[in-house]
């Protein structure tokens, strides 16, 4: 039922290409620089849209601040993740003019249904982005959209991750193009780098040697650090969550900017730092961070798009990227979920079914 893999995370983590197919397929108008994501939101309400806010917990979170940054720019309307267990609609918005996007694998997760409700209460409109056909989410809100990646067992979020991103990401091509904000040409760049996410990550997956030897250079560190900017921050954060929940080792993810106001104390030749170093990531800016861990001694893996030759002179260890634009940091994510998952293998962890966690959590 693995198919051949040790665990289901990595089947999973393998099956991201199909899972990627899935998802996209019949969405993408290129001819017209479109999403057919068969929602009805009507353009009216769409043009007098003010703000977006994505609702969502742990992985689905990270989405959602991957999300927040392409509504910012193709959408050009006012775009936040919040994390559902603080959620709380105030700050004066109006909720007519607010969307609410719930992002959640499960369905069924209690805090983001929560959320929802408060959502709900205050008036504003609601989505969901799922997993799930049936799940109690997709009750709760006006309109789904669903992310079709398949069943994941693992419990460790992976393909959903991949296929949550791409769905939204086709989500800012509706809405924008709803809302004239993004041009077809624009829109048709991104919709061509979402047709090439599947080959992009398969590139990746053909490459898990590489990080499966890289693992074993790295496995005895004291703590990891994973740094990247702009849309390298939430994949800094996710790959982060990624290792500590199933190799129990201390792991931290930070804007990297914000490394020399205070977590730089912690950082010693005994803490690998993983950064994005791709598009999309203001990755010159963070080469400067990379200088300020590697002057303390701490050894550095690179995720460095192909075009960013230089990029990598300054790494311990380059893992390439191939050149997809905006979609470049959610394919370095990938070689975190597999340096994630060869490190946890090489402890021995249980990987699918790590110790105090469950899949879908439905309580408060
Ligand atoms: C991490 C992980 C969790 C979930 C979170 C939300 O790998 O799986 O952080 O992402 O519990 O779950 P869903 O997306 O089902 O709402």
């Amino acid at each position: 039922e693995k198919g051949g893999y040790e665990h289901y995370m990595l089947k999973e983590i393998h099956e991201q290409p199909t899972a990627l197919r899935q998802t996209i397929s019949g969405r993408i108008d290129e001819m017209n620089g479109e999403a057919d994501l068969e929602l009805d939101l009507p353009t009216e309400y769409l043009n007098s849209l003010e703000e977006v806010q994505f609702v969502a917990c742990g992985t689905s979170y990270h989405a959602g601040l991957y999300a927040a940054k392409l509504f910012e720019e193709y959408a050009d309307v006012r775009a936040s993740a919040e994390i559902a267990s603080e959620y709380e609609f105030d700050g004066g918005r109006d909720p007519w003019r607010t969307l609410v996007v719930a992002v959640t694998q499960s369905g069924e997760t209690a805090d983001t249904l929560s959320a929802l409700q408060r959502a709900k209460r205050a008036g504003a409109k609601t989505l969901a982005v799922t997993n799930t056909l049936g799940s109690t989410v997709t009750r709760e809100v006006e309109d789904t959209v669903f992310i079709r990646a398949g069943p994941e067992i693992g419990v460790a979020a992976t393909k959903t991750f991949c296929s949550q991103v791409a769905t939204l990401a086709l989500l800012t091509v509706y809405v924008g193009r709803q809302r004239g904000t993004v041009s077809s040409s624009e829109a048709r760049e991104l919709l061509s780098d979402l047709r090439g996410l599947p080959g992009a990550v398969q590139q990746v997956l053909d490459r898990e040697e590489q990080v499966r030897v890289a693992a074993e250079e790295y496995v005895d560190g004291d703590a990891f650090f994973f740094i990247g900017r702009r849309l390298g921050a939430p994949v800094a954060l996710e790959g982060a969550l990624k290792l500590k929940e199933i190799s129990y080792d201390h792991a931290e993810g930070f804007p990297s900017g914000e490394l020399k106001h205070g977590p730089l104390a912690l950082v010693t030749p005994e803490t690998p730092v993983l950064a994005v170093l791709t598009e999309g990531t203001n990755a010159e800016e963070t080469l400067n961070n990379v200088k300020e861990v590697e002057s303390r001694g701490a050894p550095v893996i690179g995720c460095v798009s192909e075009g960013m030759d230089d990029a990598g002179k300054f790494v311990d260890e380059v893992f390439e990227v191939p050149e997809l634009g905006e979609l470049e940091p959610l394919v370095a994510n990938v070689y975190f979920q597999l340096f994630s998952y060869h490190v946890a293998n090489l402890k021995g962890r249980s990987i699918d079914k790590p110790r105090n966690l469950a899949k879908s959590v439905t309580v408060e």
